[in-house]
């Protein structure tokens, strides 16, 4: 029996990634920023591989999966199976640490806890760097969930993506001041998922090339301000970005609109605390759905908090700091 377990958390972009330059090798158009969340946005995941099994299969939360679920498991494991030359069929039992039902599943820490764990089962002792070539194919932004901190996924240059990987911009420790308040206003499933809705995108919308152009400006600032903790710079970047994704998504044909009007509420609330403090208390971001993500300083995180208690449609609010990369345990789920 061949056995391993990964924990991984799930990051927000505040340089977002929407769209593929190469949707089957998953090579972006551009390089993307992002902050790993701390334990409460977690997936812990078991692979085992055996003679024994025929085909592939995938439990989260103690449930058996859908057939969707299971399938692009089942499709990740393959190309692994490939690179370690092993044909073996496996279970998959995963958990999530995320607030049931809060509409925050995410494949990011989902796909990068898998790439682990099934790796590591298969005596495939990769790096974190490694690790994020491979997580890419499952998820995009898991490829970042391998880093704790602030991290960026590089688009590469080569052909083959062999230079598509991410790293570490700044360790954790230094953002302990940091704070992501994610306001939950919807709970259901997103309609189009971010890896067909960006491949809609690049088809059609005319504005695409354009917020390329404008990521590496942004992308520039935003690492500087990072590596200085410069909030005052950082905010503004992290808005700009968020706005311009959400453009290119309503741009697309069909047109996607992932906000609703509670999200359209927490932007005004955040834009006018912003103005009326005359500095940048609170940076919204979202990514593809409604759920707000407010990133502020430790502070402020209180005062965000009450703005957004009292924003009709806000169902719950988490509280999140800057957390960790992967890790291995040795307490299997079964
Ligand atoms: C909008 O391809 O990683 O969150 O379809 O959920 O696997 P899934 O998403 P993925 O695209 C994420 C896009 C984004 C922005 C970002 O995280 O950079």
């Amino acid at each position: 029996m061949r056995i391993a377990t990964a924990i991984a958390n799930s990051n927000i972009a505040i340089i977002k990634y929407w769209g593929n330059r190469n949707d089957e090798l998953v090579l972006p158009l551009n390089n993307s920023l992002s902050f790993t969340m701390d334990d409460r946005l977690q997936t812990k995941t078991t692979v085992l591989f055996d003679e024994e099994f025929t085909e592939d299969e995938l439990w989260i939360n103690d449930e058996k999966a859908s057939e969707e679920e299971r399938t692009r498991v089942s499709d990740f494991l393959e190309i692994i199976r490939e690179k370690a030359k092993i044909k073996l069929k496996s279970k998959v039992f995963s958990e999530n640490s995320f607030p049931k039902g809060a509409g925050l599943a995410s494949s990011a820490s989902a796909f990068a806890a898998l790439a682990g764990a099934s790796t590591k089962a298969l005596g495939l002792n990769l790096s974190n760097k490694e690790l994020s070539l491979f997580a890419r194919f499952g998820s995009g932004s898991a490829s970042r969930s391998l880093f704790g901190g602030a991290v960026e996924w590089n688009k590469g240059e080569k052909q083959d993506g062999s230079d598509c990987y991410s790293e570490q911009i700044i360790p954790k420790e230094k953002l302990s001041n940091l704070r992501n308040i994610i306001a939950i206003v919807e709970r259901k499933e997103k309609k189009i998922g971010s890896r067909k809705g960006m491949k809609i995108s690049v088809e059609t919308s005319k504005l695409l090339p354009k917020r390329v152009e404008g990521v590496e400006k942004r992308l520039n600032i935003a690492k500087d301000a990072i590596i200085n903790f410069n909030f005052q710079k950082l905010a503004p970047v992290i808005m700009e970005d968020s706005d311009s994704m959400h453009q290119v998504m309503q741009d697309s044909s069909p047109s996607l609109v992932y906000l609703n009007p509670t999200s359209h509420r927490i932007i005004n609330s955040i834009k006018e605390l912003n103005s009326q403090n005359k500095e940048y208390l609170g940076a919204y971001t979202f990514d593809a759905g409604p759920n707000a993500h407010i990133y502020t300083l430790d502070k402020n995180s209180k005062e965000i908090i009450s703005v957004l208690k009292e924003i009709e449609g806000v169902q719950e609010i988490i509280e999140c700091s800057m957390g960790d990369g992967i890790r291995f345990s040795e307490s299997h789920l079964m």
